[in-house]
């Protein structure tokens, strides 16, 4: 894994809120270690983990080292793991209360006293959400959100999702979000967009001139998204069963996929100017008819669900969701787009299908002669790769043509080991590059998408049916039809 060329690192001070809990375990930890290992962090940084847990240094460091041994791939010898671990220091705090902010406020002062060097500071909010307001609140009232003068850098504030859980909720932590800290300072996690092959969308169109003249409502039919996952809800099912696929998936993962594979070009990959052209496209999207959502949407939920720990038993909420949107980009006007997405699917795979109109060649329609759409697959997870589904003429004496596909393969063209979403994402707080984390418009936009499906899902009267489906199966029946 290479550096980014232009890349300059500042002394920093990485303080994470909720250290002890699973996202912190089983992402935030091994992905760090990654960037450590790879000499992709500052050479003078501190970590400082936070929770309400009484740990000594030994303790805390045992449990940076058991999260490591479990989910870091390969062995982690043990000099990487002592000097890893001696980056952190642990302060037992109430997060809510403001004395752990003063005690967070002494032990950075001593950070920038350490090194003889003022830090930036990095706040990632590893915590439920009810957390977030207090803490940023807290934060502010200790100072610590302010400039770092010396380099002209804000302190960054991490947010996990879910941002939110309408668009009413969103716009209200946006506000109290953006009454203490700017816009440049906020980083809204959104780990599909630190996926490689999701960053490898716009550079494929736009670097391919074949594929992007061919980016047209002419040539293309419809798109489709499909996030299937093979699991349920696992440990998380008091959280789950409050959301539902269409506001863990559909709103953030399945349309910023949607934005990435539409937007037009930008001017640069500048931050800026991705921006730009995300959020334009972001307001041309809506559901296919507000007026009528049975045509826009279709929910699920696999069998056995309400039996599952922590889940209601009388429980409603979609473990599958279909969506059909539209666009009023001039460019997109009659292109019906698809997002799919559930859980305890038959396999789980993330993959973007532009299907482009059938064949209008007078041989085609003359002769009989077999095609169909042409499809082209950008496969976002396994698999890493695209391929394009074409037909050909078949060996032999007969006129007779036969599907092929066209396929290229990450993992088959470059050796090179991928970052975890994760890492790239951190890796990009650290040096301040906002390209990849969604802006407060683009939250917006993605709540204002959804809200007349969430509207009618959770009314209490003239609910579309849920439909049931089996575990490892594709979905509910229904959605094939919902489909054509
Ligand atoms: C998370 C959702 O954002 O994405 C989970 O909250 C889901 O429910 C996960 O399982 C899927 O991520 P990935 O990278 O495994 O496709």
């Amino acid at each position: 894994m290479e550096k980014a060329p232009q890349t300059e690192y500042l002394p920093t001070t990485f303080t994470i809120f909720g250290i002890t809990g699973d996202l912190s375990r089983r992402k935030l930890l091994p992905s760090i270690f990654h960037l450590f290992r790879h000499g992709l962090l500052p050479e003078h940084i501190e970590f400082i983990g936070l929770a309400i847990e009484e740990k000594t240094t030994e303790e805390f460091h045992a449990l940076i080292a058991d999260s490591l041994r479990t989910f870091v791939d390969g062995t982690v010898e043990e000099n990487e793991l002592t000097q890893f671990v001696s980056l952190f220091i642990y302060l037992q705090s109430d997060i809510t209360k403001r004395d752990a902010y003063d005690v967070l406020q002494k032990r950075m002062h001593d950070s920038d006293k350490k090194c003889d060097a003022p830090h930036q500071s990095i706040f990632y909010l590893a915590v439920a959400p009810h957390f977030f307001i207090p803490i940023i609140e807290h934060l502010d009232a200790s100072h610590l959100t302010g400039p770092c003068p010396e380099y002209d850098v804000k302190a960054k504030i991490v947010i996990e999702k879910p941002f939110g859980r309408d668009v009413e909720s969103a716009a209200a932590l946006n506000e109290t979000v953006l009454k203490y800290a700017d816009e440049d300072q906020i980083y809204r996690m959104d780990h599909y967009l630190g996926k490689e092959t999701v960053q490898n969308m716009l550079l494929f169109r736009f670097t391919n001139p074949v594929i992007n003249d061919s980016w047209n409502p002419k040539a293309i039919e419809r798109i489709e998204i499909i996030a299937s996952e093979n699991i349920g809800v696992e440990q998380r099912a008091s959280y789950y069963d409050t959301a539902g696929a269409l506001r863990d998936m559909v709103q953030s993962h399945g349309l910023a996929l949607l934005s990435l594979v539409t937007m037009d070009e930008p001017n640069s990959l500048q931050s800026k100017d991705i921006h730009e052209k995300k959020q334009e496209m972001f307001e041309t999207i809506s559901i296919f008819d507000e007026n009528n959502i049975e045509s826009s949407a279709l929910r699920g939920q696999y069998e056995g669900y309400t039996q599952s720990d922590g889940v209601a038993p009388d429980s409603t909420t979609e473990t599958f969701a279909q969506l059909r949107l539209k666009s009023s980009h001039p460019q997109w006007k009659d292109v019906p787009m698809y997002i799919t997405t559930g859980k305890m699917l038959a396999s789980k795979e993330t993959r973007v299908q532009i299907h482009f109109t059938p064949c209008q060649s007078n041989i085609c329609k003359t002769q009989g002669i077999r095609t169909e759409p042409n499809i082209l697959e950008l496969r976002v997870q396994p698999q890493e790769g695209i391929s394009l589904k074409l037909f050909a003429k078949k060996p032999g004496f007969y006129v007779e043509t036969q599907e092929v596909e066209m396929t290229f393969d990450y993992n088959a063209s470059f050796s090179d080991e991928q970052p975890s979403p994760y890492e790239r994402l951190i890796h990009d707080v650290i040096i301040g590059d906002q390209s990849l984390f969604p802006s407060t418009e683009e939250v917006m936009d993605q709540w204002r998408i959804i809200q007349p499906i969430l509207d009618t899902w959770t009314s209490s009267h003239d609910h579309p049916p849920i439909y049931t489906y089996p575990k490892g199966s594709h979905g509910p029946a229904e959605s094939k039809q919902f489909l054509s």
